[in-house]
């Protein structure tokens, strides 16, 4: 520890760990500023970007049986959200819920509170009727601290394909930890993007119109702006890449040139050779075989696969065991 890594925050840490290494890597969770939520929101809409309105058809289509599936019989519920982003798929839900005058509580958890309190105010005008109780906190702390007022059922939503974020090993890991934090009988409805034509995962994650490759290169605009670096943002590309034998879809950041690029807050310069790679995210696409020994693995038991009319995506709905 020199005089610059003693107060770093733990973004600094993680971006100096990540491209200390070698290959370079950095976190995909840092994606997500203002800028890098708002190029989320448009990567959704885009044409190539299935998985929205993918599980969307399903939401539309099977939120009658999904109801079922969660009620049992008839058992009233508390529905828990993990990373609810703006709701605009698990409204589909809700409303339907509201409607049908079921008997349950909806609990978005997020470390942010701002984007909680957004989500209620909008929830409260679009609709009035629902029991909305937010939680501001980790997804693990706030499920155990759930899971001690053990007076209804839990079912836990966790949704748009997150899980694709980890790899094999941590997904199970985070799986477990979610299980830990909830009673046998308790579910979890899990969205997979599954395998398909790799042209179109391919497609999904270098769209013609580039804002994917914006919403990567944000993470160098991001370290420019907090950690006073002087990445020359054109001087890098975006490149993804998919493995149709393992599922695994990659993101890459490319130097166009050797370079290097100094970061004040690190009080240190990176160094680039030409055509190096910076690994920034794992969008996982799976297999029904590979969900079923996930769900295994983890200490669930699969009740019902929902999946849409193009079998792209599936919301898997898990029973705790
Ligand atoms: C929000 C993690 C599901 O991996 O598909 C979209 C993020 N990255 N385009 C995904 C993302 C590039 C997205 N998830």
């Amino acid at each position: 520890m020199n005089e610059h890594t003693e107060a770093l925050s733990a973004f600094a840490l993680d971006i100096k760990r990540g491209l200390d290494q070698f290959p370079k890597t950095l976190p995909s969770r840092y994606f997500y500023n203002e800028i890098g939520d708002e190029l989320f929101q448009k990567i959704m809409d885009l044409d190539e970007y299935y998985l929205t309105r993918a599980e969307f058809e399903i939401f539309v289509r099977q939120k009658a049986e999904i109801l079922k599936a969660f009620q049992g019989d008839n058992q009233k519920f508390r529905l828990v959200e993990l990373g609810a982003g703006d709701g605009t798929k698990t409204k589909v839900l809700l409303s339907h819920f509201v409607e049908q005058q079921v008997d349950f509580t909806y609990s978005p958890i997020d470390i942010s509170g701002n984007v909680l309190a957004q989500l209620e105010e909008a929830l409260k005008s679009e609709i009035p009727s629902l029991h909305v109780e937010p939680i501001v906190g980790e997804y693990f702390k706030a499920l155990s601290a759930l899971n001690t007022d053990n007076s209804s059922k839990e079912v836990v939503l966790f949704l748009g394909s997150n899980i694709g974020n980890f790899d094999q090993a941590s997904g199970v890991e985070f799986l477990k930890h979610i299980g830990d934090n909830l009673s046998s009988g308790d579910m979890l409805l899990i969205g997979f993007d599954l395998m398909k034509d790799p042209r179109k995962v391919l497609s999904a994650y270098n769209d013609k119109e580039g804002v994917t490759k914006a919403f990567n290169l944000n993470l160098l605009t991001r370290i420019n702006a907090e950690l006073g670096a002087n990445f020359k943002i054109d001087q890098f590309d975006h490149f993804p890449t998919y493995d149709p034998l393992t599922g695994e879809t990659k993101s890459h950041i490319v130097s166009k040139i050797k370079q290097e690029v100094f970061i004040e807050a690190l009080g240190e310069s990176i160094e680039f050779q030409a055509w190096e790679a910076i690994h920034t995210e794992v969008s996982q696409k799976y297999s029904y075989k590979m969900i079923e020994s996930f769900a295994e693995e983890a200490g669930f038991r699969i009740v019902k696969n929902f999946t849409d009319s193009n079998d792209y995506f599936v919301d898997s709905l898990w029973e705790k065991m």
